[in-house]
Order: structure tokens, then sequence, then C-alpha cells
């Protein structure tokens, strides 16, 4: 009994980013591994519940339940408590995303360790797009378009330097130009990234355009876009729907959770009749080769992501993993004796 102690690791947010979360190589390469997991069909992912408070439809602040195993090397269960808020969005030093992460044995089902997710979400969306840029982007890609400069416009311009070597320059966008003027300060000496506040402007040109608003209407149209661009959409919505319903290719993370979340571009599409899961691949079967990606430069491919839990779990894993050996993190005890056994 006493190797099967109900010891979980908490990892507040400062140890999880000493433990390594914001080294980006590192969560491109195990968020590309999970989804080639996903693929060979070692990971169970149900699809996420929603709880938009106070209704779904026109929510305020929304709790997200996001279970997965993840099998083979990993061998672990998990869960994250995804949310967001309006209300954060408006204070001052509060963001507006809020994440947990239980990561659990499973084989005991005891929990092991309780992390902040929030940064791992940043991280790990990112690392999703990254992942479709890495496939998708066309060869020599060398503009990309970034709209949104909040949490994850700053991951995602780490993702995509990463990611797609070639690009000599990244715009990035946001309403708000002070914002993007912060982040391109943020990366002065690291990457030529470009501060706009013009959308039209900035996608104009771009080999590579990715999405990652608060916007709860679609904004970007498609003769702005290059013909053979690559457009990655991370939010409800973004693109006019005709963006991705003339797109040559139509990659999604998880076709049963985008088709059936309410409120979202795919989800309109396919209660509409006009989208099916015969027009798109899913993500995981284009890592693992069921499927292909871009095969030539004349195609405009379209790419959506809404979040698969999995990617939260194995990275959260690896950095208990990592904390464990650096002896970050505090112990504490789900219980000093079970009482009902
Ligand atoms: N696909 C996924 O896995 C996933 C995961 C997490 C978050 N997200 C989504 O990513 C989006 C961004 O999240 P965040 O945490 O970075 O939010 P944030 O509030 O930190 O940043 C959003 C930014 O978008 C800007 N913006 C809003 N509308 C715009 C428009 N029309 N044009 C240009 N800029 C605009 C805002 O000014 C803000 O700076 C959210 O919609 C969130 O739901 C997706």
């Amino acid at each position: 009994m006493e190797a099967y102690k109900p010891e979980i690791l908490f990892l507040k947010q400062e140890d999880v980013i000493k433990a390594g979360l914001l080294d980006m190589k590192q969560i491109l390469e195990i968020t590309e591994k999970t989804f080639k997991m996903i693929g060979e069909g070692k990971v169970l992912n149900p699809t996420k519940v929603f709880m938009g408070m106070p209704d779904n439809e026109n929510w305020q602040s929304y709790c997200m339940s996001m279970p997965a195993y993840i099998g083979g090397e990993f061998d672990v269960a998990g869960f994250k408590w995804a949310a967001e808020s309006m209300f954060n969005a408006t204070q001052e030093g509060m963001p507006y995303g809020v994440d947990v992460v239980i990561l659990t044995n499973p084989k005991t089902v005891y929990p092991k360790a309780i992390l902040d997710g929030t940064i791992t979400t940043a991280m790990r969306t990112s690392a999703a797009a990254g992942v479709m840029a890495k496939y998708n982007a066309r060869k020599n890609s060398k503009v990309a378009a970034l709209i949104g400069a909040g949490v994850i416009g700053r991951t995602m311009i780490m993702s995509m330097m990463e990611a797609v070597p070639s690009l000599e320059e990244i715009r990035i966008v946001d309403l708000d130009l002070s914002k993007a003027e912060g982040l391109a300060k943020e990366f002065e000496g690291k990457f030529n990234v470009v501060p706009m506040n013009d959308t039209k402007a900035a996608v104009t040109g771009a080999d590579l355009v990715v999405t990652e608003t608060t916007s709860r209407k679609d904004f970007v149209k498609k003769e702005w876009l290059v013909k053979n661009a690559t457009v990655i959409q991370m939010e409800a919505h973004s693109f006019e729907p005709d963006v991705l319903l003339t797109a040559d290719k139509v990659f999604l993370d998880n076709w049963a959770q985008m088709s059936h979340l309410d409120n979202i571009t795919v989800a309109q599409l396919y209660k509409a009749g006009k989208l099916n899961k015969e027009d798109i691949v899913e993500m995981p079967d284009m890592v693992c080769g069921k499927a292909p990606s871009r095969e030539s430069d004349d195609e405009f491919v379209f790419c959506g992501t809404a979040g698969v839990g999995a990617v939260d779990i194995t990275i959260a894993n690896q950095m208990y993993e990592n904390a464990k050996k650096m002896g970050i993190g505090q112990k504490l005890m789900l219980w000093d004796n079970p009482l009902w056994v």
C-alpha cells in the first residue's frame, strides 16, 4: 500500500514555467507526437463538454471539461478544466482564459498532479497551429499575418517562428494597436515582428494567416487573401464561411468536437448541411500519414482547431516529470488514511 500513496504534486504557474513550459520547440514536438498517437488509436479523447454561463448562447463566461487518456509511452489519464471570461478581458492584469489540469494514474486512479493549465493552453493552442503550419504552409512562405495580439497571439509568434523557418516577417494585428506594438517590442532582436491594426492590409500578400481573436463575428474576407495561402482559424469566428467552403483542402483538429460545439463556424456549416465529415481531413490522420497535407503550391488550405484535451495532458505530464526531476512543486495528500474502503 505504501507504494500507492495518494500524493499529489501541486505545480503553480511559476513552477510549470520553471519545468520548461515556455520551450516552444519541446511543446511543438509533444503536440505533434500526441496528434500522431491520436491517429494511431492510442488516445481516448472524449468530446469536451461546454457550459456557457449564464447560458450557452449568450455566455459571458464558460467552463469546459476536457478528459483524455494517453496510452503508449505516456500511460496517463487527465482532465483540463478550461475557462474563459469576458469580464476578465475588461480588467487590468486578469487573464481571459484560466485553466487547471489534473493528472491521474490510470491504474490506481489516484490523482498525481494538479497544475496551472493557463500557460499550457496558450502554448499548446499555438503549437497545434504550428503543426498545422509545418505540414501545410507553402514551401518558402515568407510572410505570416497573425490576427489577435492577446495571450494566444504571443505564443503564436513563438510557434510560427519555430514551425515555419522560411518566414522573414510576422505581421501582428490587433484592434488595439498598442497590444500589437507591445508584442512586436517583446520580440525585438529575435524576429521581424511588424505591429498593425488593419487586418485587410495585414493579410494582403501574406502566405500564411492565423486568427486568434475574441471576435464574435466573421471579419476576414476571401477576396483579401492570397489565392494559394494557408489560413488557420483558432477561434469561433474570423474567416467568412466562403473561405472554408471554397478551400482546396480543409484540416480540422477534431471533427466530432468542431461539428457540435455551439456557435462556431464549422458547426454552423454542418448544421446547415453545407459541410460534412467527408469534406475535411482530421489533423491526426494528416500527422500520421493516413491523409496527405498540402500537395501543391497552388492549393488554398484552410485549417481550424477548437483544441484537443489530449495535448494538454501530454504536455502537463511532461512538465510533471520535469518538475519531479528538478524537485519543484508542493506535495499534497488526498488523505492520510481513506475512511471507507
Ligand atoms: N483553438 C483552441 O484550442 C483555442 C484555445 C484557447 C483559446 N482559443 C481562442 O483564442 C482566442 C484568443 O484568446 P486569448 O486568450 O489570446 O484572448 P485575449 O483576450 O488575450 O486576446 C484576444 C485579442 O483579440 C483582439 N481582437 C478581438 N477582435 C479582433 C478583431 N476583429 N481584429 C483584431 N483583433 C481583435 C483583442 O483586442 C485582443 O487583444 C479566443 O477566441 C479563444 O477562444 C482557442
